[in-house]
């Protein structure tokens, strides 16, 4: 008989969503709505979380992009890499990596700068100035959070913070 907690993606040091660590468990899907390569939103109170099945396991994570919140799972999974509908941003779930900056530009988590971009496939916008510019500059890409996880009779079960 195999573990189905062998499918859980470790979560990356220092990244367990505020409040989560010493919550209770509780189901949140079946396991068998989350196949592999698949993200599903499931709503919790106020808190919208995505499980998503990557190539290094299920994890749990916000619904919310960590740039300016848009829902990710409006976006595209490939492999651990979840691309957000928005502004292009593309994030790796295994390490909270930002594979590709969104297109507005700012600042990543450690508060180093990007400059806006425009993609191949889209005609060059003119860039927002003032005020407006300068909210893009200084929106910081914060880094993913993670909710323990466990699978437990073929439910996925999560610690969510009260
Ligand atoms: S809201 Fe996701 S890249 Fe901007």
């Amino acid at each position: 008989m195999t573990d189905s907690n062998a499918l859980l993606m470790p979560i990356p040091d220092g990244l367990v969503a505020t409040g989560a660590a010493t919550a209770d468990f509780e189901p949140l899907a079946d396991l068998a709505d989350l196949p592999s390569g698949r993200m599903l939103r499931v709503t919790r109170g106020d808190l919208d979380l995505l499980l998503v099945n990557s190539e290094s396991g299920i994890c749990v994570i916000d619904d919310r992009c960590p740039h300016m919140a848009a829902p990710l799972s409006l976006g595209m999974l490939d492999g651990c890499v979840v691309a957000c509908p928005l502004h292009r941003g593309r994030f790796d779930v295994s390490d909270s990596s930002i594979v590709q900056f969104p297109t507005t530009g700012g600042l990543d988590a450690d508060g180093g700068y990007h400059a806006p971009w425009t993609p191949s496939d889209s005609a060059p916008k003119a860039e927002p100035t003032d005020l407006k510019a300068m909210a893009r500059a200084a929106t910081r890409v914060r880094r993913l959070r993670y909710y323990p996880v466990r699978i437990e009779g073929g439910k996925i079960e999560v610690r969510l913070p009260r």
